[in-house]
């Protein structure tokens, strides 16, 4: 079974996206892992950034392939969805001209807020509330179900969430063993991730009484949490500048000692360079220019993806 991740902040901005895209990139570069990326951001910056936008535009709209809408789309005809035909496999770019052989990806789509919405509102007439119960487990499950038809073709399911906890977020949780929060050393983010551990924490609860109530075989499993990785650290004689280093001990005294991870991302022009290209920063090689900044950045984020392995069990 693979292990299922979501990477979650509501703050917009702190780098979900591309730690996303760079711990896929890093588990099959460093650990001959196979991921399977799902974005669930209406923004599609995962699909973009992943695949480049032309290409993007192309499978989407000119030769109409599939997306998450339409996994979406299936649950509200009842139609069944093949996994196979919404991922698209052999298509992230691992550097020019080259392409992920071992990552797989499902598209985002710019209507997923609207879908958000309709799966808001949707409620199913059951006999009783427990079956309504149910009907509501069973809008919590898309994801679930798309990743369970494919559970033993990956060794890792990295979720990008949009910057909101709609339903579609609720879904991403919902089917994950883990959830991992972005975040950048500024003192609102820091606040703001409390918040975000208690409404996961409230997430599980709910579930955990619904899907008893609803009177489903076995148990629903916790999201645990999978820790904090900060982003655009600003670096001064070797480690965080003395303002990101008092966020991280103050992060680390209100959430736990276990609950930052030890390595971080540097702030620079080499990952938005690369972006720019819809490269990885570990094809560095590649760019036109800030090679020494992108291979800093490269080499912090080889740091991250070994620590989110030893972590995410
Ligand atoms: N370490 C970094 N150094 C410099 N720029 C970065 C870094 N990490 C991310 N960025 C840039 O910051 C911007 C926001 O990053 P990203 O899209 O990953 O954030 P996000 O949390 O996914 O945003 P959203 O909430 O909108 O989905 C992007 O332009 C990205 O290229
Ligand atoms: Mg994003």
């Amino acid at each position: 079974m693979p292990k299922v991740v979501s990477m979650i902040n509501w703050k917009g901005g702190v780098g979900k996206t591309t730690l996303t895209l760079h711990l896929a990139a890093g588990l099959v570069l460093q650990h001959s892992k196979k991921v399977l990326l799902v974005d669930l951001d209406p923004q599609c910056n995962l699909s973009f950034l992943a695949i480049g936008a032309t290409d993007y535009i192309n499978h989407t709209y000119t030769k109409k392939g599939e997306t998450l809408k339409s996994v979406f789309d299936n649950y509200f005809s009842r139609s069944s969805t093949n996994a196979h035909n919404i991922i698209q496999q052999k298509k992230v770019n691992h550097s020019a001209g080259h392409v992920f052989v071992d990552i797989g990806i499902v598209l985002s789509h710019q209507e997923l807020t609207l879908l958000d919405m309709k799966l808001a509102r949707e409620k199913r007439v059951g006999k009783d509330h427990r079956e309504e119960t149910k009907f509501e487990i069973e809008k919590l499950s898309i994801i679930k179900e798309l990743i369970g038809a494919v559970a033993g073709e990956y060794d890792y399911v990295l979720l990008d969430c949009p910057p909101n906890v709609n339903l579609v977020t609720q879904n991403a949780f919902f089917s994950s063993d883990y959830y991992v929060i972005p975040a950048i050393p500024d003192f609102l983010s820091t606040v703001g991730i409390s918040s975000i551990k208690q409404y996961m924490d409230q997430f599980n609860n709910d579930y955990r009484s619904m899907w008893t109530y609803a009177g489903l075989p076995g148990s629903y499993t916790d999201t645990k949490f999978g820790g904090i990785i900060f982003n655009m650290v600003d670096e001064y004689g070797g480690g965080p500048k003395d303002g990101h280093n008092q966020i991280f001990k103050s992060t680390i005294a209100q959430q736990g000692i276990h609950a930052v991870f030890d390595n971080y991302v540097t702030d620079g022009d080499g990952i938005t360079t690369a972006a720019q290209m819809n490269l990885p920063v570990f094809a560095y090689k590649d760019l036109p220019r800030s090679h020494a900044n992108a291979q800093k950045q490269a080499k912090y984020l080889e740091g991250v993806v070994n620590e989110f392995v030893s972590r995410i069990k």
